[in-house]
């Protein structure tokens, strides 16, 4: 069941109807008691989830510059309707990607098939329905938001008034309306990066490919731009964002593909990285101060790799397993010490970050 706003034909007064997606329901105005027929429309996302259909599929891409590998032998999936995270330090090859995927460079080897069709071989009709944001700065300085969006409307061949319904449309949801004729030199960056967001979704693209769409904004930008996405989402676009910020692949993202040095590290559901990420430390504090015997007893508990103070907690590290957690507790309180907090370090995904972007550059 889903609620909908109907608008009254006659006193404009706004009904909300319930139903179901594809049902007509009789709907009555409270105002003026006029009757008519609303239809709920079948939308994106009311009919379809995640599916297992592959939107972007890259095959064995590599990219070389002057005989600098940036991408080297790149293959991922990213299934329709889901969010993808494409992360990585800066230097990964994550733009370089980007602009592969959206036909700005030409692949040294491997190919990009969006929707089936090779990006490199048929852009044209590969692009059809992608919106992309790849920062490009200052570039539209002198226009106002709707002499530009104008300008892209017609390179997407829309009509003019498709065009000027559009430009109120999208202006709306990136919450730019009041600057539609303003000159964009004159925009914050947050703005601007808005405004970005509304070019890339002026031909209601089903695609959207986006280089850190939140990089140089503030926390209340961050929030605006991830709440678009999950719109985005639940219309069921489906979305190939890069970020070096994993807070924001955290919050909005199904799943990460991790990039190194124009490799893929690794990749999963977010849920799948933080179940690989190994818990073996516990900050335990103790309600005395610990003497040198103390410590001695401690350090002797065979389960106990190491015990150290670090920032006032004692740390110890251990082999992980809970059951191992719960007989240091055990055999610490049988030693007479008086435990106030006991507690395994909480998985994150920053650790993990560090952890594969150190240790295991190019296992996959
Ligand atoms: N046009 C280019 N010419 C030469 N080197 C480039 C070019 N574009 C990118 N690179 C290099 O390729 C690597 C990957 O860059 P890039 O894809 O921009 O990384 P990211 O977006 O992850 O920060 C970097 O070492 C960068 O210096
Ligand atoms: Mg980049």
């Amino acid at each position: 069941m889903i609620s909908k706003t109907a608008e009254c034909p006659k006193c404009k007064t706004h009904i909300t109807v319930q139903g179901n997606p594809g049902e007509t329901t009789i709907v009555l105005c409270p105002n003026c008691n006029i009757k008519g027929n609303f239809t709920f429309q079948k939308e994106k996302a009311e009919i379809e989830t995640i599916s297992n259909h592959n939107i972007i599929e890259v095959k064995n891409l590599t990219k070389m510059f002057n005989g600098f590998k940036a991408l080297d032998n790149v293959s991922f999936n990213v299934k329709k309707g889901e969010i993808l995270g494409f992360v990585g330090p800066n230097g990964a090859g994550k733009t370089t990607t980007i602009k592969l995927l959206t036909n700005l460079l030409t692949p040294t080897s491997g190919h990009a098939y969006i929707n089936n069709i090779d990006v490199n071989k048929n852009p044209t009709k590969a692009l059809l329905s992608v919106g992309s944001l790849i920062e490009v700065p200052g570039i539209y300085d002198y226009l106002t938001p709707h002499e530009m969006l104008t300008y892209f409307g017609k390179i997407h061949r829309l009509n003019k008034n498709e065009i000027n319904q559009k430009i109120k449309e999208v202006l709306k949801i990136v919450k730019l309306s009041e600057w539609e004729h303003k000159k964009i030199g004159s925009f914050s960056t947050g703005m601007q990066r808005r405004l970005a967001i509304a070019k890339a979704i002026l031909h209601s693209p089903d695609i959207l490919i986006l280089d850190e769409p939140v990089i140089g904004l503030d926390p209340r930008g961050i929030k605006d731009v991830r709440d678009m996405l999950k719109q985005f989402k639940n219309k069921g676009v489906t979305i190939f964002l890069s970020s070096h910020l994993l807070n924001e692949v955290r919050e909005t993202c199904d799943r990460i593909i991790f990039l190194d040095a124009g490799k893929v590290v690794t990749q999963g559901t977010i849920k799948e990285i933080l179940n690989r990420i190994k818990i073996d430390t516990i900050e335990v504090e103790f309600l005395n101060q610990l003497t040198e015997v103390d410590i001695k007893k401690i350090e002797n508990i065979p389960e106990i790799n190491s015990f150290e103070k670090e920032n006032g907690f004692f740390k110890i590290k251990f082999d992980g397993k809970p059951e191992t957690s719960n007989t240091i507790l055990t055999k610490l309180t049988e030693q007479g010490l008086k435990v106030v907090s006991f507690s395994t370090k909480k998985a994150d995904l920053e650790s993990f970050y560090v952890s594969i972007m150190n240790d295991e550059k190019g296992v996959i």
